[in-house]
Formats: structure tokens, C-alpha cells, sequence
């Protein structure tokens, strides 16, 4: 080896950004560049903190809870005040919708951008030193756009959407409208997040199912059927499914959207709206699967990035995954139309 093999031309997510608008988008004003550019500011903030919580004091409960319900976490907080802040910052967005926030956030200035937002996915597996994520969503607004149910608008009117996985490394994956799916991974010598999986695809089929399988006692017939159907195969040479569940959503999409699968949060007898919530989780998600080769869709079987929600922290059952694993779905399903 005369070392001097060592990758000198990479691309960063600004010479991503910079060569995609050049591409794409002739006209650009630059105002889209700077909003991801708070973007990964945002990500490179709170995975700085996740990764020294238990040092710093920042495991466990804020001793607040949230729109949802949920108990939040310290880091709850901390990454919702790190997002707002590096959108507020950047100067180009005017709304912000957040897991975290029961309104809408409404910044000073001419902003033409929405974005939605959880800062931390899968928050209840932090102290666990689990993989966790941030999920977002951005929305290019119509003139005169000024509450919340104006940023009540299906997936389809998103212009980008993806997420960061704060696992063994941090994993950013963007996609924008009618585009490819793109994975990049920080450098954290750099400061950088490099274009490490470009074009990402997601297996057609594979047999992998990902689910909270201790809500099956709420399940609905369609869904036992379902995941009966893939647990107990009939035929001599019919293999049941493996299971993998983290309970970080942005954990189980990543694993699925590389190995294929699908990850499914249902609608049952107790939730009967589903958990996970529309503009901040599901769409944003089904946008990345969609992209990227695979399928998003509701209980009702259709399609997950035309829900409208009502109000902006609305739920819905979602299964999304490898287009061949939806279809399955979507064939027990249609038993019961
Ligand atoms: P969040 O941590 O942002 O509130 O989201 C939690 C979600 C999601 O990450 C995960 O898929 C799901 O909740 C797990 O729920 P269960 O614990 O009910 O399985
Ligand atoms: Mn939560
Ligand atoms: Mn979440
Ligand atoms: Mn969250």
C-alpha cells in the first residue's frame, strides 16, 4: 500500500446541496441551501449532547409532558430548543411545527419556509444509550399562510424531507420531491457529513417485520391476520418472518430501508387514531420510503403521504417498508373491504 489511496475528492452535504440546486433548480435564490445548512447544525448539535448525556447530566425526565401526552425527556427539551433555535437563526423559515411545542412556532421576517419537526425519536430508549433520531419535514408556503391549519398539508406538498439516526455514527438521510434518497454520514474530525449512500433503494421483499408486538391484544382482525400470515406461513417450505423491534421509529425505518422489511405501528383498540403522528413522522418517513423504491400507507390502506391531518399533531396507523412486503399488506386488507 503506498498510501496514497486515501479519498481526497468527497462530497459534503454542501457541495451535495450546492451541485443538486445548480442541477435542479437554475434559479435558486440560496434561500433552500441555508435552511439545510441550519439543518445540520441542528443534527450536529444534538448529537454532540446525546452523545455526552450521561456525563453531562442530561439522562432522564424534563418533568414535562408534551401535546401527546408523552413524559419528556431532558433531551426532549434540549433538542427541540437546538432545532427551533437553528431554524429561527437561519432566517429563512417562518413556521415551525414540533413534537415538543402544542403550537405552531411563528418566527419574524419573510420566511418561505415550514418545517416539522421531532427532534428526538424514540426518546423513551435514551437512557439506554439506544439509537435515536431526529425526523423532519420542509414545506415551501403558499403567500398568506399564517396558522396552523395552513401548515395542515399532506406529504405530497412536501419539498424535502428525512432524518438523523444517532447511532454508531450519525446518519443523515434527505430526499427532496420527486428525487433519489441520499445517506450521509457525519465526520465528526470534520464536522462534515459525507455522501457515504447515495441512491439509497430499498429491497424489494425481505422477511423481516417490525412491530410492538405486545399490542397485539388491541389489534383489529385485519392486522392479526396480517402479521399471523407472515409468522405462521403455510406451505412445506414456507419460513416465518424474523422480528426486529428497537422502538425507535427512525432505528426501525433505517434498518428497513437498508436490509428491506417493513415496520409497521397500527391503529388498535386502545390507540384507535395509531401513536406515531402524521406531519413530523409518518409523512416525512413515507417520503423517504417512497423515494427510495418502497411503499408508506394507513390502516385504511391508502396512501400515507395524502393523509391531511386535521390539526397539526394528528396520528395515524402507518406500515411502510419494501413495496413487495406492503402489497401483502394491503392483500389481507382488501379481504376485509
Ligand atoms: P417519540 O420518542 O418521538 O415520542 O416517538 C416514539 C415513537 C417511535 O419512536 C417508536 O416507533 C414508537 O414510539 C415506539 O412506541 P412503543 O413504545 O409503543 O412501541
Ligand atoms: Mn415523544
Ligand atoms: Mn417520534
Ligand atoms: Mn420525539
Amino acid at each position: 500500500d503506498s498510501g496514497t489511496e486515501v479519498q481526497t475528492d468527497f462530497i459534503t452535504l454542501t457541495r451535495f446541496l450546492t451541485e443538486e440546486q445548480a442541477r435542479l433548480h437554475e434559479h435558486a435564490t440560496g434561500d433552500f441551501t441555508l435552511l439545510c445548512h441550519a439543518l445540520q447544525l441542528s443534527f450536529k448539535t444534538i448529537a454532540y449532547f446525546i452523545r455526552r448525556a450521561s456525563l453531562r447530566n442530561l439522562m432522564g425526565l424534563a418533568g414535562s409532558t408534551n401535546d401527546s401526552g408523552d413524559s419528556q425527556k431532558k433531551l426532549d427539551v434540549i433538542g427541540n430548543d437546538i432545532f427551533i433555535n437553528a431554524m429561527k437563526g437561519c432566517g429563512k423559515v417562518k413556521f415551525v411545527v414540533s413534537e415538543e411545542e402544542e403550537e405552531l412556532i411563528t418566527f419574524p421576517g419573510d420566511g418561505k419556509y415550514a418545517v416539522v419537526c421531532d427532534p428526538i425519536d424514540g426518546s423513551s430508549n435514551l437512557d439506554a444509550g439506544v439509537s435515536v433520531g431526529t425526523i423532519f419535514g420542509i414545506f415551501k408556503l403558499a403567500d398568506g399562510a399564517s396558522k396552523a391549519e395552513d401548515i395542515c398539508l399532506p406529504g405530497t406538498e412536501m419539498v424535502a424531507s428525512g432524518f438523523t439516526m444517532y447511532g454508531a455514527s450519525a446518519n443523515l438521510v434527505l430526499t427532496m420531491k420527486g428525487g433519489a434518497v441520499n445517506g450521509f454520514t457525519l465526520d465528526t474530525a470534520l464536522g462534515e457529513f459525507i455522501l457515504t449512500h447515495p441512491d439509497m433503494r430499498i429491497p424489494h421483499s425481505r422477511s423481516i417485520y417490525s412491530v410492538n408486538e405486545g399490542n397485539s391484544l388491541y389489534w383489529t382482525e385485519p392486522v392479526r391476520k396480517y402479521f399471523d400470515s407472515i409468522k405462521y406461513p403455510e406451505g412445506p417450505d414456507a419460513k416465518p418472518y424474523s422480528a426486529r423491534y428497537i422502538g425507535s421509529m427512525v432505528a426501525d425505518a433505517y434498518r428497513t430501508l437498508c436490509y428491506g422489511g417493513l415496520f409497521a405501528y397500527p391503529a388498535d383498540k386502545k390507540s384507535p387514531k395509531g401513536k406515531l403522528r402524521i406531519l413530523y413522522e409518518c409523512a416525512p418517513m413515507a417520503m423517504v420510503m417512497e423515494n427510495a423504491g418502497g411503499m408508506a400507507i394507513t390502516d385504511s390502506g391508502s396512501r400515507m403521504l395524502e393523509v391531511v391531518p386535521e390539526k397539526i399533531h394528528d396520528r395515524s396507523g402507518i406500515y411502510m417498508g419494501s413495496k413487495g412486503e406492503i402489497e401483502k399488506v394491503l392483500k389481507v386488507f382488501n379481504e376485509y373491504q
